[in-house]
């Protein structure tokens, strides 16, 4: 079928004269601003961030499970920090970083330097889910220790 023979189609390309054309992308450009990139960064920070304190969060429940030997609790917050470590570079897309924030511009220019740091802190999570499944005490302790190095050592590259 040829565009000729389809009379919908002919009104269709009628109805976008340069005018038409030109207020639709006007309407877009309204919506684009009224709605969009500095309300995504914003929200895009703010779930960040929750990420980040949940994070911390779990680092003292750990620490206190590991005390008292509710080895549970540790394996599910070291699953929980190792989850959220493979979408943290998801969550830092390109120009996130302006507004409330504290992440470095850095992050952007060595983004591969950064998921990599973010593959780390993921990999130290899993060794501590290892350690916590296996009841040594020992090594849940020293599992600790490398997953907070590794949440420091991203932060001392990468974070104000
Ligand atoms: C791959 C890099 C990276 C890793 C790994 C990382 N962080 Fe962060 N963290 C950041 C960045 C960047 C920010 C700043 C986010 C912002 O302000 O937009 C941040 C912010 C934070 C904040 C502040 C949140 C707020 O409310 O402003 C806390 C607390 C935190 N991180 C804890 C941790 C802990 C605990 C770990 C490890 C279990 C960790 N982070 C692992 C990069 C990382």
């Amino acid at each position: 079928m040829t565009s000729q023979s389809n009379p919908k189609h002919l009104k269709f390309t009628a109805a976008l004269t340069p005018k038409s054309l030109s207020r639709i992308c006007a309407t877009l450009v309204v919506c684009l601003v009224a709605t969009g990139f500095g309300t995504a960064n914003a929200d895009i920070i703010a779930d960040r961030k929750a990420g980040f304190k949940r994070n911390a969060d779990s680092m003292k429940a750990i620490a206190a499970a590991i005390g008292s030997g509710d080895y549970q609790t540790v394996i599910s917050r070291a699953e929980g920090i190792a989850s959220w470590a493979s979408k943290i570079p998801s969550y830092f897309p390109e120009g996130s970083d302006s507004g409330d924030t504290k992440a470095r511009a850095e992050i952007w220019f060595e983004f591969d330097a950064f998921k990599a740091k973010a593959k780390a802190n993921e990999t130290a999570a899993q060794t501590l889910v290892t350690a916590a499944k296996s009841g040594d005490q020992g090594a849940m302790m020293a599992g600790l220790k490398n997953l907070g190095a590794s949440c420091k050592s991203c932060h001392s590259n990468f974070k104000d």
